[in-house]
C-alpha cells in the first residue's frame, strides 16, 4: 500500500444489544483502543424502530430485515465514532465476516459470536454510509476533535 492510499477517516460502529447483555462492551472497546484508533464520540442508546429502519434501509425487503430490526431495537446499543488512518476498512477487518461461522479467529465476530443476527457489532462499509450513519446517532457537536498522544 502506498502512503497516498492512507486517508484519515471516520466510521460509525455500534455494539448490538446482545453484546451489551453479554457484558462485552469493555473487551471490544479495549480492542479498538489497543489498535490505536481514536474514539471521538460514544453513547449508549435505545434505537427506535424508525432509526433502526433508516440505519439498515439498504436491506429493506431482504429475508433477514425484520429479525435484524427486532434485535437492534431489543435493548441498548453502544454507538461510537471511530477515527484513524483508513478507519473504515481497518474496523471492517477487525470486525470480520458477516456470518460469525465464517469469521476468522482474531476478528471480533470470529471470537465472540455464532449467530448472524446477534453478530455483536456493526461497522460502516463506505465513507458515504459512515457519514449517513454518524448523523443517525450523533450531532456534529457531540464529536470531539483531538489527536492521540505522540
Ligand atoms: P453490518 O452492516 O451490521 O456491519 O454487517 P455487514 O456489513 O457485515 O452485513 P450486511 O450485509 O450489511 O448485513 C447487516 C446485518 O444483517 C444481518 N444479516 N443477516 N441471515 C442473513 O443471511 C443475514 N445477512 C445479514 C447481520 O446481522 C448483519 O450484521
Ligand atoms: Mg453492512
Amino acid at each position: 500500500m502506498r502512503q497516498s492510499d492512507v486517508k484519515k477517516e471516520r466510521t460509525l460502529v455500534f455494539l448490538k444489544p446482545g453484546a451489551i447483555m453479554r457484558g462485552l462492551m469493555g473487551e471490544i472497546i479495549t480492542r479498538i483502543e489497543r489498535k490505536g484508533l481514536l474514539i471521538t464520540a460514544l453513547k449508549l442508546v435505545k434505537l427506535s424502530r424508525e432509526k433502526a429502519e433508516k440505519l439498515y434501509e439498504m436491506h429493506k425487503g431482504k429475508h433477514f430485515f425484520e429479525i435484524l430490526i427486532e434485535h437492534v431495537t431489543s435493548g441498548p446499543v453502544l454507538a461510537m465514532v471511530i477515527e484513524g488512518p483508513n478507519a473504515i476498512s481497518v474496523m471492517r477487518n477487525m470486525v470480520g465476516k458477516t456470518n460469525p461461522l465464517e469469521a476468522a479467529p482474531g476478528t471480533i465476530r470470529g471470537d465472540y459470536a455464532l449467530d448472524v443476527t446477534k453478530n455483536v457489532i456493526h461497522a460502516s462499509d463506505s465513507p458515504k454510509n459512515a457519514e449517513r450513519e454518524i448523523r443517525i446517532f450523533f450531532e456534529e457537536n457531540e464529536i470531539i476533535h483531538y489527536s492521540e498522544i505522540s
